[in-house]
């Protein structure tokens, strides 16, 4: 057998980028690609990009900049660049950059193969057509390229595309319409990946909770694929992300109080408190209807985490609408968040319309993140002196340390030769760190 060419794949963005670096990685490893750690003894690097905020591209295109002394060391190096910047971009990169071999949009890796045969001969490459669900026509878990064994925790993208279109976001445009994979799918691949060694799976989509897959007896919700999932044998641990508020229906919120594996963890962005700003971000509900939402997933399942996503200097946004978001904060309390400055996308209607002053948006952005990071080590911090269960799934940075995740998805490290990889203990909550929390193994 010839010697395997190793691949090197940079991810960017949202964990959807994670699970399709993954696919990649698989359907090269078919061609005999096998990945390695660094671009230096690459023959193969694949940018797997994201256009969610400003100069994405400038920073693809600077970041291949980098790679042309690798190239002039290795004529053999062939360059791609996937993801949602190749999407937008297509042939416009290959135009700019005489360094890349393949250009490959977010819904076309099943090309992948062949574009690779075509780089060899030295042919370049672009395709960004949405014809069809690439996950049909990727290789299944069980293929030649799939590592045997698996990390305790795997993504799994059960949806893909967004039909929601709010004002700021590119996501429609660079993923395309809404999709479903079919149950069956997702359960075999989830059977799969447990047989491989994964103990906590997080379904991924865009917008995950408008999922309704074919399924066997009509189409299945997400709640209805989570409760078939729990009864996977060996399957700990089901997470799911992103949602919508809108797509939050009554089952998946009973789920959250009747399936044990179902984890106490909900990413729900709201992008901000205020009604006029929702509206002009066309979200299509209320910070009131937000509220009692969250009211309803706590009832549900009361030690629920919630997490969410804001912006802030949305086009028209004033002090009121941003102390408006800065109330819904302190009403939710959240575990986890993510907080941005709004940034315009091209082709978006936002774009078009007037931005804030920038230095008001700054420090909007300050004053939320301080509040944010007040109320994310607060319930950090509540839990030293309880037992969480944690899921171990790394060694840690000091020596016989072993590193997991509570089911509230905190850090936990545990210093004990009892702590196993792709195991769940309980552990006593000793100390809490500014990232994680630090506690002693329970015996029994
Ligand atoms: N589908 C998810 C979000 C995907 S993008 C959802 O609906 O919540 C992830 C986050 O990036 C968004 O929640 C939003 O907070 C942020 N984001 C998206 N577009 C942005 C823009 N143009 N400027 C700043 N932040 C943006
Ligand atoms: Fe973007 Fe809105 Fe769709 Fe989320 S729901 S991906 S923010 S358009
Ligand atoms: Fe970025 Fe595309 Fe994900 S734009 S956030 S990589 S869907």
């Amino acid at each position: 057998m010839a010697e395997a060419r190793k691949l090197y794949i940079k991810t960017y963005g949202c964990q959807m980028n994670v699970y399709d670096s993954e696919r990649m990685a698989e359907a090269l490893g078919g061609a005999g690609y096998v990945p390695t750690d660094t671009p230096d003894d690459a023959d193969m690097i694949l940018l797997n990009t994201c256009h969610i905020r400003e100069k994405a591209a400038e920073k693809v295109y600077s970041e291949l900049g980098r790679l042309k002394p690798l190239k002039a060391a290795n004529p053999d190096l062939r360059i791609g660049v996937a993801g949602c910047v190749a999407q937008a971009e297509g042939e416009e990169i290959i135009r700019r950059q005489p360094l890349v071999d393949m250009v490959v949009g977010s819904q076309s890796y099943h090309h992948l193969p062949e574009m690779e045969a075509r780089a060899r001969r030295g042919e370049r490459s672009v395709v960004t057509e949405f014809d069809e669900d690439k996950f049909d026509h990727l290789p299944g878990a069980r293929s030649a390229g799939a590592p045997a064994t698996r990390a305790p925790t795997a993504f799994l993208t059960v949806q893909e595309g967004c039909d929601k279109f709010c004002a700021f976001c590119v996501v429609p445009y660079t993923r395309g319409a809404e999709v479903s994979r079919p149950a069956e799918r997702v359960l075999r691949e989830a059977r799969d990946l447990v047989a491989r060694g994964v103990r906590e799976i997080t379904l991924l989509g865009q917008n995950v909770n408008a999922y309704h897959g074919e399924g066997p007896g009509g189409e299945w919700s997400l709640a209805r694929l989570i409760r078939e999932l729990a009864g996977v044998d060996g399957l700990e641990r089901i997470r799911f992300t992103t949602s919508h508020p809108n797509d939050m229906t009554d089952d998946l919120i009973a789920a959250h109080g009747e399936v044990e594996k179902l984890m106490p963890y909900l990413h729900l962005p709201v992008q901000s408190g205020s009604d006029r700003i929702l509206k002009a971000m066309n979200r299509k509900h209320t910070a009131e209807g937000y509220l009692r939402l969250i009211e309803r997933l706590r009832a549900a399942r009361p030690d629920i985490l919630i997490s969410g996503d804001f912006i802030v200097g949305f086009p028209g946004e004033t002090d009121e609408d941003f102390e408006a978001t800065m109330d819904l904060v302190r009403q939710v309390r959240y575990g986890q968040c993510y907080s941005f400055k709004y940034s315009a996308r091209p082709g978006t209607p936002a774009a078009e319309r007037e931005g804030v002053d920038p230095a008001a948006a700054d420090e909007r952005l300050q004053r939320l993140q301080a509040l944010l990071n007040a109320q994310q080590r607060e319930i950090q911090d509540a839990k030293v002196g309880t037992e969480q269960r944690v899921l171990f799934e790394k060694p840690g940075r000091e020596p016989g340390q072993m590193v997991g995740k509570s089911e509230h998805l905190h850090a936990v490290h545990v210093t004990d030769s009892r702590a196993r990889r792709g195991e769940i203990a309980r552990v006593r909550i000793t100390h809490g760190g500014r990232n994680s929390l630090g506690g002693e193994m329970v015996a029994g």
